[in-house]
């Protein structure tokens, strides 16, 4: 309420009472809904109820899920230093050990600046060498003709392009591959450890043996290479050699072996389904549209010709930026993002409690019709200038406040780097009628892509 003079009045009317989702059981909470369709059930609370809705993740334990765009700003911006990180990465650190992505407060601030220089911008631009060359070992590995599962072709190169990044001179070519496999354990898993019960993870149950002994493994092969490192002194240019050299500034101390593969493990897995997911999205929907695939195509020839893709092309291919943008919003790889409130908390009108869990989904948010109009139509051009007004508020590929995502401009790089390689040596074909459907495991990702690598003929006259 506004005064004469234009003052905002505190208004004394108590805000409505905070509804709770409908269809909660003892000791289970909403769990069957999220196992048998979790987006399907996020989604319908964004029809359903209003800016804020209980749900039961864990019993006994209160999840608001923040559905306006305004409140979901809020939460990551103004009251993101005094919040917890909550569920979703509290479990993550159990399983994977404390590292920048489950840390709060200072100590968040402290491991954030250690890992910085790993993401700098002359670091990544020393990176894309690499990822183009796993990209190119990728292509090569198929065969035209060839049905392939580009969802776990997608997987297995994210890892590579992330792996060699953070080991290209510290690890064997044995190692390396066992590393890589035991890292696809770990990541399968975490998802569906994040999303049940804490009990269900105790059963003695071979899934949970063999999550436990790759992630030892895991464990074992980082810290053998970090002694490895640290008994000959060499610099290996590589993300694993820089972590080595980091110090913690309150202490002066370098990192602990244990410290550095806490932080490699949830690299691994905040970088590598969220990549994977994005460039399997990009290529289905370029295989859905040939004319969009003829611009980004039309593009890569004028900017490239015949050469190879290089870190100074990642901003002159605007029309593949804004294909990887409405990636980001129609099929964004986050389906629940929690953060927990340490006191009473007040969020918009309301007065939360200590110890409340909060979350949004951006993967619902970018599909508000409100906010993105025709929201499932992919549309590239919706990003260009001029074309109207855009919901930046409400688009948060990344997320906001002080832990947007630290490998942003990585995986950007990882995306045009790929995309640009892929597209230009192989096309996909999906079968007549093929539908292929969201499932949000660790991220949402196709429950699975299967396509037909075809060669690339030459590149047909771009329309628009
Ligand atoms: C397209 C791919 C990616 C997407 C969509 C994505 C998205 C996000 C989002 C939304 C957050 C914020 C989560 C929150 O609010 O708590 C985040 C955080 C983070 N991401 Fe990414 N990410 C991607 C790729 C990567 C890559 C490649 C890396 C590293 C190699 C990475 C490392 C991290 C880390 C360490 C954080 C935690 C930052 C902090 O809390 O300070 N991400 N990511």
């Amino acid at each position: 309420m506004i005064d004469s003079k234009g003052h905002a009045l505190v208004t004394l009317v108590a805000p409505p009472p905070i509804p709770r989702a409908a269809g909660s059981l003892p000791f289970l909470g909403h769990a069957i809904q999220l196992v048998r369709d979790n987006l399907g059930f996020i989604a319908a609370l964004r029809t359903t109820y209003g800016p804020l809705v209980e749900i039961t993740l864990q019993p006994g334990t209160r999840t608001l899920v923040v559905q306006d765009p305004g409140l979901i700003r809020t939460m990551l911006t103004d009251l993101g230093p005094s919040l917890d990180k909550g569920r979703f990465f509290e479990k993550m650190g159990q399983l994977l050990g404390d590292s920048v992505v489950t840390a709060a407060g200072q100590v968040h601030v402290r491991k954030r600046r250690q890992l910085q220089p790993a993401f700098a911008r002359e670091r990544i631009a020393r990176y894309v060498d690499t990822m183009r060359a796993e990209t190119e070992t990728a292509v090569e590995g198929w065969t035209v003709g060839q049905r392939l599962d580009v969802r776990e072709a997608m997987v297995g190169l994210s890892l590579d392009m992330l792996a060699k990044t953070v080991f290209s001179g510290s690890l064997d070519d044995t190692t390396f591959r066992r590393l890589r496999a035991d890292l696809s354990v770990v990541m399968n898993g975490v998802g569906a450890r994040v999303m049940l019960p804490d009990w269900v993870e105790r059963l003695p149950l071979p899934v949970n043996r063999r999550f436990t002994a790759a992630r030892d493994a895991v464990r074992a092969t980082i810290d053998g290479a970090v002694t490895d490192l640290q008994a000959s002194g060499h610099d290996t240019g590589d993300m694993l050699s820089l972590l080595l050299r980091t110090t913690d500034e309150e202490t002066g101390r370098p990192l602990s072996g244990h410290e550095i593969s806490s932080e490699i493990l949830t690299l691994a897995v905040a970088g590598t389904e969220t990549t994977a997911s994005v460039l399997s999205w990009v290529l289905y929907e370029l295989a859905r549209d040939p004319r969009i695939e003829a611009r980004v195509l039309a593009e890569l020839d004028e900017v490239l010709g015949d050469r190879p893709v290089t870190f100074d092309d990642l901003g002159r291919l605007p029309c593949l930026g804004r294909v990887i943008e409405e990636t980001l919003r129609l099929h964004h790889t986050g389906w629940l993002v929690t953060r927990r409130t340490v006191t009473e908390t007040r969020l918009g009108p309301w007065t939360v409690p200590a110890g409340t869990e909060l979350a949004y989904c951006q993967h619902a948010l970018h599909r508000d019709p409100v906010l993105f109009p025709d929201p499932l139509v992919f549309d590239p051009d919706r990003w260009l200038e001029g074309s109207g007004p855009r919901p930046t508020q409400a688009f948060l590929p990344f997320g906001a406040g002080k832990h947007k995502c630290i490998g942003d401009r990585f995986a950007l790089t990882e995306l045009v780097t790929a995309i640009a390689t892929i597209v230009r040596r192989v096309r996909f074909e999906l079968s007549p009628g093929q539908t292929v459907r969201p499932v949000a495991a660790a991220t949402v990702r196709p429950r699975t892509l299967l396509m037909t690598v075809r060669p690339r003929a030459a590149a047909p006259p771009a329309a628009g």
